[in-house]
């Protein structure tokens, strides 16, 4: 479908103007292949508490540090382990987000205190032209406001703030649309913190050893050692709930007082569809990563009585490529969170 509008595409002037402003302590929202960040200098600890203050974001949740590539990394750690640089050639530019053991240059606010940073090269042209202009590592939370749903067009980002608090780079649409895989290597282990289009597969046909998805050892609400990965997250404000059969669903609504819209990725053709609002994803899983977020803003326009979305295909071992299984289970993790309070 076309947008109403083309975007008017961020250039060199744009670029040049943001990396002023973030010079001075200023926050500069970018377009990247996974969402929109909220960029600001990462080693200014005053830029970074502004993050946290419009974001509304609680001081115990990292930030990750992006930077230009493996050389901007040397300074910003305590030491680079092999493995490290085998992942950053294999994945970056990319959403794969390292975390390692932060030097003393990383201000203590971007780690929330904690003795390690997560790192990572983003694969969009507009987000590594103003990383070279500015030169320096940005920290890029998801440009919204916490716990809200992440943007994937700079239309999202000026929904949630007014251009004097931020200025925004406009790239058009988010290619990959969901956050970029956190991974930690800390210790000897390999651990997956967030999962993302990037999954445990492919991270361990890099490293040749085992990756541990602690997203799926560890349930919801008890995890330790992903400061940031609460249990809901990426919420729309209508109520929002995750059924697994059409069939449900009629129940559902009968107890519903007001409209409904449902989410789905494949529609059952017998079903009475005149009961709800429909929004349509695609059934592969890259494409239905991309439209996620723009959709579930779409659904909470409508300011509905309830959000129901159908439950992403659970593929068993063998029956799906790798990095499909990773991408769905990377989406079923958003979504889980998308209703937790359902
Ligand atoms: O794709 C992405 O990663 C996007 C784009 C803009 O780059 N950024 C993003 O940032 O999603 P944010 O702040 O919305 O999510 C960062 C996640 C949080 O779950 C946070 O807890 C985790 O990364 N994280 C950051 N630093 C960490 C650290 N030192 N240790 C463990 N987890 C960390
Ligand atoms: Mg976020």
């Amino acid at each position: 479908m076309m947008p109403d509008h083309l975007p008017e595409l961020a250039g060199p002037d744009q670029i040049a103007h943001a990396a002023d402003l973030l010079r001075d302590g200023g926050l500069v929202a970018f377009p990247t292949e996974t969402v929109y960040g909220l960029g600001a200098d990462a080693l200014n600890p005053a830029a970074v508490a502004s993050v946290f203050l419009i974001k509304g974001r609680p001081p115990t949740n990292p930030l990750i540090v992006h930077v230009t590539g493996v050389d901007m990394v040397a300074p910003l750690v305590r030491n680079l382990p092999d493995r490290a640089v085998r992942l950053m050639r294999a994945f970056w530019p990319g959403p794969l987000s390292i975390v390692l053991p932060k030097s003393q240059l990383v201000p203590d606010i971007v780690t929330a205190g904690g003795p390690n940073v997560a790192l990572r090269c983003p694969d969009h042209p507009i987000a590594l032209a103003l990383l070279f202009a500015f030169g320096k590592p940005l920290v890029g939370p998801s440009a919204n406001t916490s716990g809200r749903i992440s943007p994937t067009a700079a239309d999202h980002v000026r929904q949630s703030f007014t251009t004097d608090q931020v200025y925004t780079l406009d790239g058009g649409t988010c290619g990959t649309g969901i956050e970029s895989t956190v991974v930690s290597l800390i210790g000897d282990r390999t651990v997956i913190l967030r999962p993302g289009v990037i999954g445990s597969h492919a991270i361990s046909q890099v490293l040749h050893e085992d990756v541990l998805d602690s997203t799926i050892t560890a349930p919801i609400n008890s995890r330790q050692d992903a400061p940031g990965q609460l249990a809901s997250h990426y919420a729309p404000h209508a109520r929002a709930i995750l059924f697994k059969d059409w069939h449900d669903l009629d129940g559902i609504i009968d107890m519903t007082d007001g409209p409904v819209i449902v989410l789905t990725h494949s529609l059952l053709a017998e079903h009475n569809h005149t009961r709800y609002q429909l929004i349509e994803l695609s059934p592969d899983p890259r494409e239905y990563a991309a439209q996620l977020y723009a959709s579930l803003r779409r659904a909470d326009a409508f300011n509905p009585a309830l959000i129901a979305i159908h439950h992403p295909p659970v593929p068993g071992p063998g029956e799906t490529d790798p990095e499909s299984a990773a991408i769905w289970r990377a989406v079923l993790d958003r979504l889980s969170r998308a209703t937790a309070h359902g």
